[in-house]
């Protein structure tokens, strides 16, 4: 499964992708705002920092303004990703695009339907919303576990980005589930490496090493 860092600091996009471990990177219209950035300035520059796909999204909700917002932002660089909402102006944009070679990212899924559309439509990437699902009452595990039989069933291409991850546990069922990528903010991706029998095991470690007086 590849990790996608979910936010439009470009700060953290540097920290983690000196990691080596960063496969790419989401922004949403909320995560520009956040960032307090230009969106075409912050594109470019975490365009220019990351080697994977990164995600900007449209503002427009008609057909020909989406074409012409997702022309503009491929643009910045050959790894963006045009990001558009599922809704019928949505979905005939990222056919069109994909037709003329841009990559997609079909965002807001929160149903399998949706979701077998958009793969229809040859997008890139679908963003099913765990997250936001279970803030509904809905488990959002069930929806990737649906998408992954769907497209299974029929040898899609398209890659299912599980976006709206909040917890540890949604990114060990992502990847138990088969979800293709996990886009995580900065607070989730850094708590992968962290458990308390880690932290106890090396100090306990350690200080035995420092009574052996040995050096490596
Ligand atoms: C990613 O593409 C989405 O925009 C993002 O994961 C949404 O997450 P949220 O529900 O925490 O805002």
């Amino acid at each position: 499964m590849k990790f996608f860092l979910d936010t439009a600091d470009v700060d953290e996009i540097r920290q983690w992708n000196e990691t080596g471990l960063l496969d790419g990177v989401t922004t949403n219209p909320s995560l520009i705002l956040k960032s307090g950035r230009d969106i075409k300035e912050v594109l470019k520059e975490i365009c220019d920092l990351v080697d994977g796909d990164v995600s900007g999204e449209v503002a427009a909700t008609d057909y020909d303004t989406m074409l012409s917002e997702g022309r503009a932002l491929a643009g910045i660089a050959s790894n963006i990703c045009i990001k558009l909402p599922i809704t019928m102006d949505g979905v005939r944009a990222c056919k069109t695009l994909v037709d003329e070679g841009f990559k997609t990212n079909m965002t807001l899924c929160f149903s399998a339907p949706q979701a077998l559309l958009v793969a229809k439509a040859g997008a890139t990437y679908v963003s099913p919303f765990i997250g936001r699902l279970d803030d509904s009452g809905i488990d959002g595990m069930e929806l990737i576990e649906e998408v992954r039989a769907i497209y299974d069933n029929y040898d899609f291409d398209t890659k299912i980005l599980a976006a709206s991850i909040r917890s540890l546990n949604h990114v060990k069922d992502c990847a138990i589930a088969g979800a293709d990528v996990a886009t995580l903010p900065p607070s989730t991706i850094e708590k992968l490496v962290k458990h308390p029998l880690t932290d106890a095991g090396l100090a306990a470690f350690l200080a035995d090493w420092e009574k052996t007086g040995q050096k490596i």
